[in-house]
Parts: C-alpha cells; structure tokens; sequence
C-alpha cells in the first residue's frame, strides 16, 4: 500500500467492496454521480479500456459489463453491489436488493408503432420486436393480447419500419430514435431510472461498508438537487 492510500484509511486487505457499474447510457452519470459522493477513479481510468479499476482510496473496485451482466455479477456475489437501469432489473428477474434509486439515467419503456392502429386495431397474432422478451411477453400477457416475440439485440426500431414485427417494445430516452424513424409511443409500459443493487449476502456480511455507500450516494443525490 502507497503512502497516499495509506494516509485515506484504505484497508490492507484490499477493496472492501466491488461494484459492477452498467457501461453505456448510464456510466459518465453514475461516475459523476460516485465522484460526489467522493468515490473518484482516477482520470486515467476514466477513459481507458480498463474493465476492473479501484477507485483513488482503494475503497472500492469498479467492474464495467454491459447492463445485461450487472444482476449476473451481483446475483453471484462476484460484485457486492451494482449501478443499472430497473429496465434491465425487470427483464433480468435476478434475486439482488434494490435499496437505492439513483434518479440517474431517466428513460421509458414504451410500445410504439408506425401508427396506434398497428397495434390496437391487430385482430391476429401481435409480432412484437425487442430486447426485452420478457418484460414485453409479462405486458401483453397481463392485457390478453397474443403476441409473437422477436428477440432483437439493438437496433430494434428498424423492425417495424422493415415490416419484421407489427411494433417495439424498446426504451425512449429523448424520443429522437423513435422520431427519426417514423415511430410513435402507443403506450409507456414503465419508468425506468438507474438502481443501486446489493447481493443478498453481502448486503448482511458487508452491512457497514454497503451501509456506508448508500449514505453516501444518499448525500450526492441531495447535493444535485
Ligand atoms: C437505446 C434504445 C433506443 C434508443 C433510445 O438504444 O434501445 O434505440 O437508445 O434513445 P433516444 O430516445 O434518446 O433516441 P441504445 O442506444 O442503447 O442502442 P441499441 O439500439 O444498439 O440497443
């Protein structure tokens, strides 16, 4: 352990905590949002390919996996901790604690068409394109409507616009997707806005250092408004 780390308290044993953060949409907001909190990485990292860092005390180890992964790594106990979108909570189904909304990443999952009739007026099966085969099976399923899901990996506005599926069930964030390809929103299904999550156990075995970073991102939040 260097001297400057030394002088911050930072444990001989390592990173009392790791978290894995959602890279894309969310991670320079919830960088910022860690960096208020007084949990900085260095500049360096910050734009480097580096997928494991600690932050500047060695507090604390940052992962970054693609949103998809973050409930995995948490849910497995490898990350203690995590920072997504409930959008992807909703379609992970993953056991992990949700106990802080970030209010980061603000954004909705909708279903949108070329028209609402496309979707209102469907008398047969609804083709349904998305990266969210779950949540958008659990939505049509609640309304009774049948559907056919078209798992899609991104992209997926260009579905109906190509005439793969009848309408999307996607996430509209400012709307300029939707709007630039002739889409429209027909319903919002939910909010969605980036979650602090914790792992079960570590939630009880780590329950100070967790405890800990909620205050903390609790204080950040405060500060912002
Ligand atoms: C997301 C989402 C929409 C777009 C919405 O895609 O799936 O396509 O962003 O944002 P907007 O309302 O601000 O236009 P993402 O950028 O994650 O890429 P992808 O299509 O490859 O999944």
């Amino acid at each position: 352990m260097n001297d400057e780390r030394a002088k911050e308290g930072a444990s001989i044993a390592g990173p009392v905590l790791t978290i894995a953060v959602a890279k894309g949409r969310m991670q320079d907001e919830a960088l910022r949002l860690l960096a208020r909190a007084g949990i900085e990485l260095d500049e360096a990292t910050n734009g480097s390919r580096r997928l494991a860092v600690e932050d500047r005390c060695g507090r604390y180890r940052f992962v970054f996996v693609k949103p998809a992964d973050v409930p995995v790594y948490v849910e497995h106990g490898i990350a203690d901790c995590g920072i997504v979108g409930r959008d992807v909570l909703i379609e992970s189904e993953a056991d992990v604690l949700q106990p802080l909304d970030l209010g980061i990443g603000r954004c909705r999952i909708v279903v949108a068409a070329k028209r609402t009739e496309d979707v209102a007026r469907n008398l047969g099966m609804l083709r349904v394109a998305t990266k969210y085969p779950r949540l958008a099976a659990a939505h049509f399923g609640r309304r009774g409507i049948p559907v056919e899901i078209i798992e899609l990996a991104g992209s997926v506005e260009l579905a109906p616009v190509l005439g793969l599926s009848d309408c999307i069930v996607d996430l509209v964030e400012t709307g300029r997707t939707l709007a630039e390809n002739g889409l429209q929103v027909v319903e919002v299904i939910a909010e969605s806005t980036g979650r602090l999550v914790a792992n079960r156990a570590s939630y009880q075995l780590k329950a100070e250092a967790v405890a800990a970073l909620i205050a903390a991102l609790g204080r950040a939040m405060e500060s912002k408004e």
